[in-house]
């Protein structure tokens, strides 16, 4: 059995000798690549072909994945062990959405039926607002649906509201406001009316301040419209696995939709924290984006290493990061949709492996997450896709798109996919110096002054990409997509020993916070904080008076 260590040798040795090959002749090389290296789950197809990879690459990525025991990690999720061992917690998204029969043991319990409980109730919620029966105080239908929420509990909920919007309820308005900044609350509500607007704060922790100082503006804008007390109880739901601070917030806990400390806020969506999307989109829907994730985590669960499309996705991760130091990773959804994705798989993935010490506390031997970036395509062409085709950082990029608008404008659309198709070949083949000679000579210009513009215009290539591409984005698909990338993370997690479930890192800022807001008010000066902390305190408190 290879051990890590010789794992990572043979790779980096590999990665030595494969300096000088060229994606352009692997493809010359390998009429057969494309089939070779594509693969399918379900819909979903996955062009796996532009990678800088061989198939000795393929089976040293392999070894590294049994080396770091990446498949007794994911059995040991599934089992519903503790592998969140910092928090001493178990992993169990993938119960969220679990479609089968079979019980999702965790600390000695059958979870699912208290997951399909809590789903049954979102179920009834749901219809209550869409057909009228749940009103606002005075009795009118609610329109305009608020989730007040940060991080995990708003980065999902408002990437999948966006990606599905062609199937968005007509009559329902949904609003998402997570910024302390006040001004996001303010312009959210500007044009609410609070008679017709429910408002879901959704705080795993219930702790969170941006969450409960938005909650509290909330709260004051409909009794200083409405008046009653008793109004909270018809506008205010919460989503939470605090009841106590939700009962001490003033929402009934029967207006409160649970879930469980071993679901993390950024795998959460899944969960009660998806009620945003349910009301947006309906419930079936949700629970088809639940279905298409589970389709995700059956192929996870259930293939072998070598044609496990996350487990594949996230060894190719590492051996970007590790082997080629290649320090960031876009995502290009070629859908204006999906403008939202970057974001949320920021989170997904800087904050499960942004982490520089292993399961057992010690630092780490390889660097940990890529930064991830992105923005939809086209419009990234024409910003930062320069850098990515003639800049010196290479970038492993994913392209993501439909063959298939929900708009009736077919034929517009081919003209995103081929954009995406064609930043991809770019990327890949690049454009040779005597290409470039070749077509400058072909408009006539003369030798010198193609001498002086040719290696303005050469693409080394060679830059590797996946694409993802399927039917139509629906929610199906998108929990796919959404799976798909989770167990990615998980595999790279994995492969590097650390702990993807933990998020300590963000603790430090958040305390320093709290004991700096009340220096911006006070009369007297820091004396314990450094220069630059200090004179900044001072600046904003200067300006106060
Ligand atoms: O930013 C840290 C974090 O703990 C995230 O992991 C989480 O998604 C977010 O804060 C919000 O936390 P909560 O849902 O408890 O308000």
């Amino acid at each position: 059995m290879t051990t890590i260590d010789q794992a990572w040798s043979a790779l980096s040795a590999h990665a030595e000798a494969l300096q000088d090959v060229h994606l352009r002749h692997l493809f010359d090389r390998e009429p057969e690549r494309f089939q070779r290296r594509r693969a399918q789950v379900g819909e979903l197809f996955i062009d796996c072909s532009k990678h800088l990879a061989t198939e000795e690459t393929d089976a040293l990525l392999c070894d590294l994945a049994r080396a770091a025991d990446v498949e007794g990690r994911r059995d040991a999720m599934f089992a519903g062990e503790h592998i969140n061992v910092s928090e001493g917690r178990a992993v169990g998204h993938v119960a969220l959405r679990n479609q089968t029969d079979q019980p999702f043991m965790i600390d000695g319990t059958d979870v699912m039926p208290s997951v399909r409980r809590e789903l049954d109730r979102m179920r009834a919620f749901c219809a209550s607002i869409h057909d009228g029966t749940w009103t606002g105080h005075s009795g009118k239908k609610i329109t305009d649906v608020v989730n007040i929420g940060i991080g995990g509990s708003d980065l999902g909920p408002v990437m999948v509201t966006e990606a599905l919007r062609p199937f968005a309820r007509p009559d329902l308005a949904c609003h998402f406001v997570s910024n302390v900044d006040p001004a996001h609350i303010c312009d959210t509500l500007a044009n609410l009316d609070p008679e017709t607007t429910l408002f879901i704060v959704a705080s795993k922790t219930f702790g969170t301040l941006e969450t409960l100082t938005n909650a509290r503006v909330a709260r004051r804008w409909l009794l200083d419209t409405v008046g009653s007390e008793e109004a909270v109880a018809r506008h205010f739901v919460a989503l939470s696995t605090n009841v106590e601070r939700v009962t001490q917030f003033g929402i009934d806990p029967d207006n409160m939709f649970v879930f469980w400390d071993w679901v993390g806020g950024r795998y959460s969506l899944w969960s009660a924290i998806g009620l945003s999307i349910a009301l947006a989109v309906g419930f079936d829907r949700f629970e088809a984006l639940l279905e298409g994730a589970h389709e995700m985590d059956e192929h996870f669960r259930n293939t072998p290493l070598e044609s496990n499309v996350p487990i594949r996705l996230g060894l190719l991760d590492c051996w970007y990061r590790n082997c080629h130091d290649m320090q960031s990773i876009a995502v290009l959804p070629y859908d204006q949709h999906l403008h939202r994705l970057p974001a949320y798989l920021q989170q997904a993935m800087m904050e499960s492996n942004g982490k520089h010490v292993n399961l057992h506390g010690q630092r780490v031997s390889q660097a940990t997450s890529p930064v991830l970036w992105g923005e939809p395509g086209t419009n990234g062409q024409h910003a930062f896709h320069q850098m990515l085709h003639q800049g010196t950082t290479r970038v492993p990029c994913d392209f993501i798109v439909a063959m298939e608008s929900h708009t009736s404008l077919g034929e517009q659309h081919l003209d995103l996919v081929a954009n995406c198709i064609a930043q991809s070949e770019a990327m890949m083949r690049g454009r040779t110096d005597s290409e470039v000679r070749e077509e400058l000579a072909a408009m006539g210009m003369a030798v010198d002054q193609i001498d002086a513009i040719a290696p303005h215009k050469v693409m080394e290539g060679n830059r590797p990409s996946t694409t993802m591409l399927y039917p139509r984005l629906t929610p199906h698909m998108l929990g796919m997509l959404i799976a798909l990338y989770e167990h990615r993370i998980f595999t790279a997690a994995a492969v590097w020993g650390i702990d993807a479930f933990d998020q300590w890192g963000v603790e430090l800022g958040k305390s320093l916070a709290v004991s700096i807001r009340p220096m911006l008010s006070a009369d007297e000066s820091p004396s314990d904080r450094d220069a630059s902390t200090i004179g900044l305190i001072e600046l904003v408190r200067q300006h106060a008076h």
